[in-house]
């Protein structure tokens, strides 16, 4: 058994490879995302692939992604984990870990501070090599399309469903400000600061690729004030609630009185001409805390790889993600929007 990194000449093979290896998940997804992700991230590495090779036949591998993300209001440069899969015939021969193992060795050559990945089924197998899940707080609320109705007639903030122009030349400037300002108080999200990434990535993940189930392709908003770009929200609809996937706002003028995601979901609801929707968004871009459905997630797990290169030396993952820098608060700021995930 050999452990090496993938050849340019092997991509064929192993979109083919890891398509089989998911089959048997719920909802397995196609090759065309593997290709997707790979070929719309631009700073995909072959040599990052990682790959178990047996008498000469793929049978496991691995993908580390290049990312940074931010924590504790610093960029951190932050390693993926994604693709993570054993041929059937050969599971449970320590394979996976193996090949996790020297994904942890070309982080701390390539001077990673963090490693990051999501998983459902596996976690026993990440733990056991040091990866911890941090919490993400998630409210399911059901939100009224005449909420804070005296104020709709007067408000300054319109919000309309928005097509690809929004990734264009003029847009995306203003779009990649309102992203980098809003995420910046947050503990997870991915810095997104290559414009490839936005024109091809987050374009592909929000809406422009038709999902298998048509009703569940991500749908996007955008929110201005006096015509300018102020904000951004995807959504996914197609279950009992509709998920918030992103969310990005600038507005500080805009009274505190209000919650703005509140009011935001509202003339979403009213632009559907529904009289109440049921929304999940991250808890943490909400300001209010009331009546409200939690729910955590475990699946994000994290893994210190450099302590050197954390924006706290030698912090725990625990003292990263839970503290908000800007708001100096011990909330829970973890976020880690569906667009960016791996
Ligand atoms: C998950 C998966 C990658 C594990 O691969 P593997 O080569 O069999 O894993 P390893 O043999 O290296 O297992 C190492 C340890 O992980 C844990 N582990 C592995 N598979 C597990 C499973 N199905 N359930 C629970 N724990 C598991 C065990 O602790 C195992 O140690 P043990 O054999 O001493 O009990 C493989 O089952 C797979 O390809 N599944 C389908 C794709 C997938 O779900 N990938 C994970 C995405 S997050």
């Amino acid at each position: 058994m050999q452990i090496r990194s993938l050849r340019e000449d092997e991509l064929d093979d192993w979109f083919l490879f890891i398509t089989n290896a998911f089959q048997r998940k719920e909802n397995p997804p196609t090759k065309e995302y593997f290709e997707r992700h790979y070929f719309s991230d631009p700073w995909r590495e072959c040599g990052g692939i990682f790959v178990a090779v047996d008498d000469g036949e793929l049978v496991g591998t691995v993908r580390n992604f290049t990312r940074k993300i931010y924590c504790c209001s610093c960029e951190t440069s932050t390693c993926g984990v994604g693709e993570v899969c054993t041929h059937e015939n050969f599971r449970r021969r320590g394979i996976a870990r193996m090949l996790l193992e020297r994904s942890l060795s070309y982080m701390s050559e390539n001077r990673f501070a963090l490693s990051v990945l999501h998983t459902g089924t596996a976690s026993k197998l990440y733990e056991g090599l040091g990866w911890t899940p941090v919490t993400r707080e998630f409210f399911t609320r059901r939100i009224p399309f005449d909420l804070y109705s005296s104020w709709n007639v007067a408000s300054p903030i319109e919000v309309c469903p928005c097509e690809s122009e929004i990734f264009e030349e003029e847009c995306l400037e203003r779009l990649m400000t309102v992203y980098n300002r809003t995420s910046v108080k947050y503990n997870g999200p991915i810095v997104r600061d290559h414009e490839d990434y936005w024109k091809k990535w987050v374009q592909n993940e929000s809406g422009k690729i038709c999902w298998r189930d048509e009703r569940r392709t991500p749908r996007k908003f955008a929110l201005r004030i006096q015509g300018s770009l102020a904000g951004f929200v995807v959504l996914q609809f197609g279950s009992e609630s509709i998920r918030v996937r992103e969310w990005s706002f600038l507005g500080d003028q805009i009274s505190k009185k209000f919650d703005i995601v509140d009011f935001v979901l509202s003339q979403i609801c009213k632009l559907y001409g529904e009289r109440e929707m049921s929304f999940t968004f991250p808890a943490p871009i909400s300001d209010m805390k009331r009546h409200d459905v939690q729910v955590s997630d475990n699946t994000t797990m994290y893994k210190v790889i450099c302590p050197r290169l954390l924006p706290k030396k030698n912090s725990t993952i625990a003292d990263l993600f839970c503290l908000n820098e800007l708001q100096n608060s011990s909330v829970n700021s973890h976020v880690f929007w569906d667009t960016d995930r791996f």
